[in-house]
């Protein structure tokens, strides 16, 4: 998530902007700048790195006679991290400085047209074929207004922009399309900014523009408008009673519970430019061979997310996969025998060390590795023989949440693209590959996540309220689950453990008989992920042999299946394995509210850190 704000106003803009900048500096980046105007032309200044770095160079300007200026934290999506990368950027003529926050989908499409009428493109983003395209549109619109509409109207995907022209050196221009952007209206001041914590010392008058509004704003006026037709629109201001801190978590209690609430934009953005209505399309893997077999390597969160993947992979894209944890892969005599084995390294952060020294074992036995990361430009990102980003944004809290949610929906659109690719089976025809009718079927699925999950979120939260009081006082849990449903019991068990710090194992619900079962008694609940799929009967066997020892169960299940437990926790119902996507986010809001509950510390867990990058 990159940090947008920008300033119209009576005071220095350059402080204001830095400040404002420094406010956001909680959501990540690797990069920033800024720009202002100055004698009739726009000064624009960048920098790789941390906000000292843009500093640095701004000292060396004569910035103190601006009182507009607009600046810019970037979170590497599209193009490494790196100057030329780094926003504001311009167009060819330098009449117009641009920022931007989220994914154009189109922006290869308005690359190739403006190319063809001449335009230069000195950097790798997507955010450098909107300001030219707006530059574009100017020499046939009447004015700036118009010609940024007409833009914006071209544009596909995602956005919060803010713009500044060099003949209207007073003037900001803002516009969003599903990405935040707030107004903050002061006293001859205003300003634009992604988040609220950017401007919150110079006023609490806010307004959270919707989609589809463009705003236009001096230091004394400002006009919000309709994109469609550049209707003026009223909004009246909100205050906004919050401290900074609570400001940065957007409100939420804490960052865990705001990126757990944040998982449908995960989805939407996941999603962005990545389907069709009949396939994926992730062109970071075009020139790779499809693999002939899998070796799925991660730890943690990263190694459930693979652990769910394998069944996606395995049974859409009908490829053999073994998941490794990368602590035990880095040291094992590993075979990577056949010429068309690959390794998919699975990592948020990029930087874990067992999982960069499982990644160089492999690279070392002459495999082709992948990378699955968050952050862009990482070294696990930069060493993997080529690379996928999941585009969650910064994921502040140590429990990782939103983080799984996007390497599932990577995993599924991996399967279903190299399913198009994969030589039908010798042995089983007929099940390689879908029929065209299933793949537009699970393709309409996965495009219906983000709306179907964010209209359940609340509901899910106020049950893992209710059952986290109700077994609160529980020093031992097991999780079961069979199937894709495994790896979710894992991962329940993983979030539970290192939130609340009561003991719990995720088990394969078929393993409980030849052990784990003794264990249990009536203090010594169970969580069972009862989903409608093939294994529900067995499941359902699984609960029935833990109350006929006193256990007592909770069972995350869908509507109209028939299950007696003490606590029956029903969540949509969609076709395994998709049916995960709604599930994990049950998981994690009942170990979030556990701890919370028990007065833990969400954010920042005993003895965990957010990256391991030590042995
Ligand atoms: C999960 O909540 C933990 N934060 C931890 O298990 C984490 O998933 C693991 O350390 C792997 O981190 P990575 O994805 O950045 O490699």
């Amino acid at each position: 998530m990159c940090g947008i704000i920008g300033y119209a106003g009576h005071r220095p803009a350059v402080p204001v902007v830095m400040e404002g900048l420094r406010r956001l500096e909680y959501r990540g980046y690797d990069s920033a700048g800024a720009a202002f105007a100055r004698q009739g032309a726009l000064r624009i200044v960048r920098a790789k790195g941390k906000l000292a770095a843009l500093e640095e160079k701004l000292a060396q300007e004569p910035v103190a006679t601006a009182t507009c200026a607009m600046g810019h934290t970037r979170w590497a999506t599209h193009g490494i991290p790196a100057e030329r990368n780094a926003h504001p950027h311009c167009s060819n003529d330098a009449a117009i400085a641009l920022v931007h926050n989220g994914i154009i989908e189109n922006y290869q499409e308005i690359k190739k047209e403006l190319a063809e009428k001449g335009h230069v493109f000195h950097s790798e983003t997507d955010t450098e074929a909107l300001v030219n395209l707006i530059a574009e549109r100017r020499k046939s619109e009447k004015d700036l207004l118009r010609a940024f509409a007409v833009a914006l109207r071209e544009v596909r995907g995602a956005y919060a922009v803010c713009l500044m022209h060099c003949e209207e050196p007073e003037t900001i221009y803002a516009a969003r399309l599903s990405c935040p952007l707030i107004f903050g209206v002061g006293a001859g001041e205003h300003f634009v900014a992604s988040d609220i914590p950017a401007f919150l010392p110079y006023t609490r008058q806010v307004i959270f523009l919707e989609d589809g509004e463009i705003v236009r704003a001096t230091a004394t006026s400002y006009e919000i408008l309709r994109l469609e037709d550049l209707r003026p629109i009223i909004h009246e201001p909100q205050t906004i009673l919050w401290d900074m801190q609570a400001a940065q978590k957007g409100g939420y209690r804490h960052f865990m519970l705001k990126e757990i609430f944040e998982q449908p934009r995960v989805l939407a953005d996941g999603l962005a430019g990545r389907l069709t209505a009949e396939n994926a399309l992730l062109p970071e893997l075009d020139a790779l061979p499809v693999p002939g077999k899998l070796h799925i390597v991660a730890c943690g969160t990263s190694w459930h997310s693979g652990l769910w993947g394998r069944h996606l992979l395995e049974h859409w894209a009908r490829i053999p996969a073994q998941v490794e944890i990368a602590s035990e892969f880095r040291y094992r005599e590993s075979l990577l025998l056949n010429r068309d084995d690959m390794v998919l390294v699975i990592s948020q952060s990029g930087e874990t060390a067992d999982t960069l020294a499982a990644l160089r074992r492999a690279r070392k036995q002459g495999a082709m590795v992948l990378g699955l990361c968050n952050v862009v430009g990482s070294s696990i990102a930069r060493e993997a023989s080529a690379a996928l980003y999941t585009q969650a944004g910064p994921e502040i809290s140590v429990a990782s949440t939103k983080a799984m949610c996007s390497q599932m929906l990577m995993l599924a659109l991996m399967a279903l693209y190299w399913s198009e690719r994969k030589p039908a089976d010798n042995i089983d025809q007929t099940s390689a590959a879908f029929a065209p009718e299933q793949r537009r079927l699970l393709i309409a699925l996965l495009e219906s996540l983000p709306a179907l999950l964010d209209a359940h979120l609340p509901e899910m939260h106020e049950n893992a309220r209710g059952l986290s009081r109700k077994y609160a006082d529980a020093n031992n849990f097991f999780y079961l689950g069979r199937g894709h449903c495994f790896p979710l019991a894992l991962e329940g068990a993983l979030k539970l453990k290192e939130l609340s710090y009561i003991h719990a194992e995720g088990y394969a619900a078929g393993e409980m008989k030849h052990g784990p079962i003794a264990l249990i008694d009536t203090l010594f609940p169970t969580f069972a992920l009862a989903l409608d799929d093939a294994l529900f009967p067995k499941v359902k066997s699984n609960i029935v042999e833990v109350q006929a020892r006193q256990g007592k169960v909770i069972a995350l299940t869908n509507e109209g299946l028939d299950l007696t437990v003490d606590d029956r926790w029903v969540i949509p119902s969609l076709p395994a394995p998709l049916s995960a996507f709604m599930a994990l986010p049950a998981l994690q809001l009942f170990s979030y509210e556990m701890a919370d509950y028990l007065g833990k510390d969400v954010d920042q867990p005993r003895n965990l850190a957010k990256s391991v990058t030590v042995e």
